[in-house]
């Protein structure tokens, strides 16, 4: 069943007990928990959010559909907001949190696997770091001086012909410990899978939200600076 369009007037916690995949999601928009049972529209006046960016991103993920009157009307930099409080997001806790749970997943006996399975983490990582690195000192900056009419050479188009996908590593790492890893401790080793699924999904969709929403937001505001 395809997931109906959210709105103002939808109250936060059904949403959430209906479909509580939207957390990581409220979470980026630093949204404290505490929700009583206040309407999405009520949350976001309160905590100074602005809940048209909010209904595109979440109604985005969750339907697949951008709401053409809505994007129209978002600024750029609300999605940059929600994108950076992202990357901070996986750098600061979820890659770390991942790390220890993988590290105490590993079998007892040290063999070469574990440490094949530790690098392939981190590589993964670094990755993902210098990845997010160029969007926060060459794209996020680019938006912002664009917003403000100010000067500059970058096009998004530049971005968009470079914006390659992170996952891939992550798919090799889950291949490698499905196939063919044995652990003393396999419940630790499954509980650590979900979370890379989750990661994985999550990267995926922080990406779809960069070429789908951003980019499109920023080709239209260059066409209405006249670039
Ligand atoms: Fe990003
Ligand atoms: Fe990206």
């Amino acid at each position: 069943m395809q997931a109906r369009q959210l709105r103002y007037d939808d109250i936060l916690i059904d949403i959430i007990n209906e479909e509580y995949s939207i957390l990581p999601l409220l979470s980026r928009f630093s949204i404290p928990l505490g929700l009583g049972n206040e309407t999405i529209g009520d949350v976001c006046s309160r905590n100074g959010i602005d809940v048209k960016a909010l209904l595109l991103i979440l109604n985005y993920i969750r339907t697949g559909i951008i709401d053409s009157d809505t994007i129209s009307v978002v600024s750029p930099l609300e999605v940059v907001k929600f994108l950076k409080n992202s990357h901070d997001y996986f750098i600061s806790y979820k890659f770390t949190h991942i790390r220890k749970n993988l590290i105490s997943a590993l079998d007892l006996e040290p063999n070469a696997t574990n440490s094949l399975i530790l690098n392939f983490f981190d590589t993964f990582v670094k990755k993902v770091k210098e990845h997010f690195l160029y969007e926060e000192r060459t794209v996020f900056p680019y938006i912002s001086a664009l917003v403000e009419d100010k000067d500059t050479n970058y096009r998004i188009e530049t971005f968009q012909q470079h914006h390659e996908e992170v996952v891939g590593a992550l798919a090799e790492l889950k291949n490698i410990i499905l196939r063919y890893y044995r652990t003393t401790v396999p419940n630790l080793m499954y509980d650590v899978l979900v979370d890379i699924y989750n990661c994985e999904e999550d990267l995926i969709s922080h990406s779809d939200i960069e070429n789908n929403l951003l980019i499109p937001m920023v080709y239209d505001l260059e066409k209405k600076s006249g670039k």
